[in-house]
């Protein structure tokens, strides 16, 4: 019900993309985050396989090389683009985990205050898987059998892989949380240690898992005997996973969120329960407002901080539609972004406080992204996740799966300091099979000419890590341009102006202070943004992976 009203007000609001006489790409890509997952979606479509065939290839590789960022135990997002004639179709596979039913706001309550490791490590962090269930509805829209398109999966896992660098500092970084599970620690750890760099990771137990899905589909994992192993092993450990729940378990197909933009652009994004696609909206319409593209440096980043501040804040109003009626409608208003826009003044960054107030957002930062074209033109822009890296480090035994902690992705702390931050992040608070907000927004940008895909893992500042990759799009630069570009970040709490190492020189820096923002340089650069570029007029096609990481994007004639 709720969902069909959400899709007839943008069926009202919005118009599609007309299709004129299009050149089909020369060449498909698959760019995910990493190299052996890529090499998973290619063979797919070596194999005449589509987008779909490479999404799911990719997926279940990525389960097993990166289970770090994303696996069975987990959930996500696909943005999918048809090239269907006159007018593409867009479709979006919300495969978002729920929380169990025996999930109440005051779960992580303890002798009356929320305890955050419980959302974070082990069971009881673990919602209810999204990924298998997501496995068999990309696969109505594939033209290879799931046998064949998990077969990379299950060689990756039976017969192994060197890990990396990359494996090595994330599993570093989670070391103590790993070591404190005796089935995680036994797969991901060499001896209950950090491995050594190129230890051989295999996973016989999780090849055995993928046979099973290849076999009897993603319905098999929430059924029957690994659906009584995952439970069993969940309450042993203090988890509230129920038979039922897996069994209720449903991915949902949403109506993308879909905003007209300046020059017959569209922009196709992820609508609720991610709030990511609604605050790229926001970002993109407040901008075309504002002078951003002419402006010196400072100015420029102030106009965008100003812009992200007040779209994150906004963020705080939305959750799972199917518990709330979000405000999307009224949030892209043209009333409400000219009132944002009007408000953002030139030469004085606006206090988050003067504000009216929002929740404080509050995610991990682990997850991954992929992107695929195929040569019809058909797409797929995907954002999965366990949410930190290795989830809830909680494997279930005997299944390889290791369990995600989105559960923390809710509100659990409803007593913080700030009143009306309370009210507004009541929306998101945990309730017995909810999906938990995120800010995943795998997106795309398309207008008659040209087609872009973009979406980086990245917690909270997946928003504006898309913006300023679609602003470097708006402005002609090339996608290993977007993936490459510097990143500031604002979220309006805290109320400071973000920027990776280096990206914003003394001068601007000092400008920005004048202006009144918080610059602060952040330790570390972050984001791995995977991109897709298609000139319909020529058929040239192109894809990127952010230098950030060790993704790779292969291409397939
Ligand atoms: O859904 C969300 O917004 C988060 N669970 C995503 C976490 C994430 O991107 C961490 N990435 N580095």
């Amino acid at each position: 019900m709720r969902f069909l009203r959400f899709s007839f007000l943008y069926a009202l609001v919005l118009c599609s993309v007309v299709a004129h006489a299009q050149l089909l790409p020369e060449q498909g890509f698959v760019s995910t985050a990493h190299p052996l997952a890529s090499a998973a979606g290619i063979e797919a479509l070596q194999q005449g396989g589509n987008a779909i065939d490479a999404a799911i290839a990719a997926t279940t590789a990525l389960a097993v090389v990166e289970p770090y960022g994303s696996g069975l135990g987990g959930g996500g997002f696909y943005l999918i683009r048809l090239n269907t004639q006159p007018t593409p179709t867009y479709l979006f596979l919300d495969a978002r985990e729920t929380a169990p039913s025996a999930a109440h706001k005051d779960l992580y309550v303890r002798d009356g205050q929320v305890q955050p490791s419980l959302s974070l490590d082990g069971a009881l962090a673990a919602a209810i898987p999204g990924i298998p269930a997501a496995l068999d509805a990309l696969n109505e829209y594939a033209q290879r059998p799931m046998y064949e398109n998990l077969q990379s999966a299950i060689q990756l896992a039976e017969q192994g892989f060197a890990v990396d660098g990359v494996y090595l500092e994330r599993a570093g970084w989670r070391l103590s949380a790993l070591q404190q599970d005796a089935e995680s620690s036994a797969i991901f750890l060499q001896q209950g240690q950090l491995p050594q760099q190129g230890w051989h990771l295999t996973q016989p137990d999780l090849a055995g898992t993928l046979k099973q899905l290849a076999e009897q589909g993603g319905q098999s994992f929430y059924h029957d005997k690994l659906a009584e192993q995952m439970v069993q092993a969940v309450q042993q450990a203090g988890g509230i996973w129920s038979m039922q729940d897996l069994a209720d378990y449903q991915v949902q197909w949403r109506t993308p969120l879909q905003v007209s933009l300046a020059n017959e652009r569209q922009l196709i994004s992820a609508p609720p329960p991610s709030a990511g696609g609604v605050t790229l909206a926001q970002s993109l319409l407040i901008l075309q407002k504002l002078p951003w593209q002419q402006a010196e440096p400072a100015q420029k980043t102030h106009l965008i901080a100003e812009t992200l501040r007040r779209a994150y804040r906004d963020r705080g109003l939305l959750a799972d539609p199917d518990f709330v009626d979000n405000p999307v409608d009224r949030l892209l208003s043209s009333e409400h972004i000219s009132a944002l826009a009007a408000s953002i003044q030139a030469h004085q960054a606006t206090p988050s406080s003067e504000l009216t107030v929002a929740p404080v957002i509050h995610e991990g930062d682990q997850t991954t992204h992929f992107a695929v074209i195929d040569r019809q033109g058909n797409a797929v822009a995907a954002t999965l996740s366990l949410n930190m890296m290795f989830g809830a480090a909680f494997t279930v035994p005997g299944t390889g799966i290791l369990l995600n902690d989105e559960m923390d992705d809710f509100a659990a702390d409803l007593s913080g300091s700030n009143a009306y931050g309370l009210v507004a992040s009541d929306v998101n608070q945990i309730e017995a099979n909810k999906r938990p907000l995120s800010s995943m927004s795998p997106s795309f940008i398309e207008s008659p000419n040209s087609f872009a895909a973009f979406g980086t893992p990245g917690g909270s500042r997946i928003p504006s890590m898309n913006l300023l990759a679609i602003l470097a799009h708006l402005e002609g630069q090339s996608p290993a341009e977007w993936v490459a570009a510097p990143r500031i970040h604002h979220q309006y709490m805290p109320d400071e102006l973000g920027f990776e190492p280096g990206a914003l020189d003394v001068r601007t820096q000092a400008a920005l202070r004048q202006l009144g923002h918080r610059v602060k340089e952040l330790t570390r650069n972050y984001g791995n943004q995977q991109v897709l570029y298609w000139d319909k007029q020529s058929g040239h096609s192109d894809a990127a992976s952010d230098p950030r990481g060790q993704g790779v994007s292969l291409s397939a004639e």
